[in-house]
């Protein structure tokens, strides 16, 4: 088994309160309302996958399962512009992209080289999502023993198909079942080819629901497996949001306050 790898949010508090980080082999599941900054969290780590080890990244590459149609280029250029300067610089070093931060075309290049090493699949039903799920175990295993290996595969959003497919009570036990497979599938391909799972969920809104605890992901936890960390986010004033790890395996509970802004997310 390959050492654990440790995808770093470059935030102090979070990375800490993830005790370094989002780790390869594993799955982690971020729950939250609307616009409580999931999709923003699966940008950023497909940012930050691809610096250097020594600046908080896997030198690898990200594969980002879309099924919400959420993926944004722009995004991506704002977040890479947005890092440190000398986490830019290294990183320019890293790919061998000759200039510095103040050299527009070395980070007009810097950017284009990194969207170039995001794999976005959009999925249009639960059942393409699936399928996805088994293109990107090709993808992974496509790239495992070169330069750019896949170190990390988002989906966002893990459920909304699932919800949106599987209506009422009587569909709750096939849901849950077909969900526990695809999620079976990921955590064998994160196993297999030391990735980091990273997937969204949202919360239920509907007091009446099932799941009507709003602190609840919709669907309940997904799978109650040791191999998951749960991270609910909530939305606090402006563009702060509280991240907070719930039921972690070897890390205390706890809370860091982010902030989403246009160079990314931040302390
Ligand atoms: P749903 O997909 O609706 O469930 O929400 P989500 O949890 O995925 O939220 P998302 O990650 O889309 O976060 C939306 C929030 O991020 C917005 O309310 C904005 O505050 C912030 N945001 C999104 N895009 C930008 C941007 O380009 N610049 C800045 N500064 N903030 C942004």
């Amino acid at each position: 088994r390959e050492q654990i790898g440790k995808l770093s949010l470059l935030i102090d508090t979070a990375d800490t309160l993830l005790g370094g980080g989002i780790e390869t082999q594993s799955i982690t599941e971020f729950y939250g309302e609307f616009g409580s900054g999931k999709s923003q969290i699966t940008h950023q780590l497909c940012v930050n996958v691809q610096l250097p080890k020594d600046n908080g990244g896997l030198h690898g590459r990200a594969i980002f399962i879309d099924t919400e149609d959420t993926f944004r280029p722009d995004r991506i250029d704002d977040m890479v512009r947005g890092l440190p300067d000398e986490v830019i610089q290294a990183t320019m070093i890293d790919r061998g992209i000759d200039g510095d931060v103040d050299d527009a075309a070395a980070l007009n290049e810097l950017v284009d080289h990194v969207l170039n090493h995001i794999h976005v699949a959009k999925g249009f039903n639960s059942a393409h999502q699936i399928l996805l799920s088994e293109k990107a175990r090709e993808l992974a295993g496509k790239y495992a023993d070169t330069e750019w290996p896949v170190q990390v595969i988002c989906v966002d959003s893990l459920t909304a198909h699932f919800r949106a497919e599987y209506i009422g009570r009587g569909k709750l036990a096939e849901r849950q079942q077909k969900l526990n497979k695809h999620l079976h599938d990921l955590i064998q391909l994160a196993n297999l080819h030391n990735t980091a799972i990273v997937v969204t969920n949202q919360v239920s809104s509907n007091p009446d629901s099932f799941f009507g605890d709003p602190t609840q992901p919709i669907g309940g936890h997904i799978l109650g497996h040791s191999s998951t960390v749960r991270i609910y986010l909530r939305k606090s004033k402006g563009n702060k949001r509280i991240v907070r790890l719930v039921d972690a395996p070897n890390l205390p509970d706890g809370e860091a306050v982010i902030r989403i802004v246009e160079p990314g997310l931040k302390s």
